[in-house]
């Protein structure tokens, strides 16, 4: 089991767009080690810029904390259509410790994806999966809870979270 060390935002990889992968074998190792680090964080969504490596992959299981893990690896994936519906959550991430956002998104995505035997897929996510499909795509375009909401919430948010950086544990 490798537990790979997560990135804290604003390191620059968390801004930065990620590269398709062009062989799932290219990445197998990185996705063994991405779902050992995020059962361990523990999370529901990790994307690869959260451990510094710029590949258009993310993993989720959104559920595993009721019951059995159900790990999803998404390799280049594409949003195909979103609801305009919208819902807001509350969302956390990994690379934003201590600091949870509202965020309004599209109720629903239509996500396609590449999986690791190379075969495509697709399907429609809703609810709180929704919600993570887009937190964690997002991650791939270099974005993250911050460029997601307003400018007013932006800048509290961003307060609190570099006070919380700069008080000691
Ligand atoms: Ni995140």
């Amino acid at each position: 089991m490798t537990v790979l060390q997560i990135r804290a935002w604003p390191d620059p990889v968390l801004s930065s767009p990620a590269t398709p992968v062009t062989d799932p074998s290219e990445v197998a190792d990185l996705v063994r080690d991405m779902l050992d680090t995020m059962y361990a964080a523990p999370g529901r969504g990790l994307a690869a810029p959260q451990v510094g490596v710029l590949a258009r992959v993310f993993v989720m299981d959104t559920t595993w904390k009721e019951g059995t893990r159900d790990p999803l690896v998404c390799l280049n994936p594409e949003i195909i259509a979103l609801s305009d519906e919208m819902a807001t959550r509350t969302e956390g991430c990994l690379s934003i410790r201590g600091l949870s956002l509202d965020v309004t998104r599209p109720a629903w995505v239509d996500l396609g994806w590449t999986d690791m035997k190379g075969v495509r897929h697709q399907r429609r996510f809703d609810g709180f999966a929704a919600a993570c499909v887009q937190h964690e795509y997002d991650h791939l375009d270099g974005r993250v809870t911050f460029d997601r909401v307003d400018p007013e919430a932006r800048a509290a948010a961003l307060a609190t979270y570099e006070t919380n950086l700069e008080t000691p544990r």
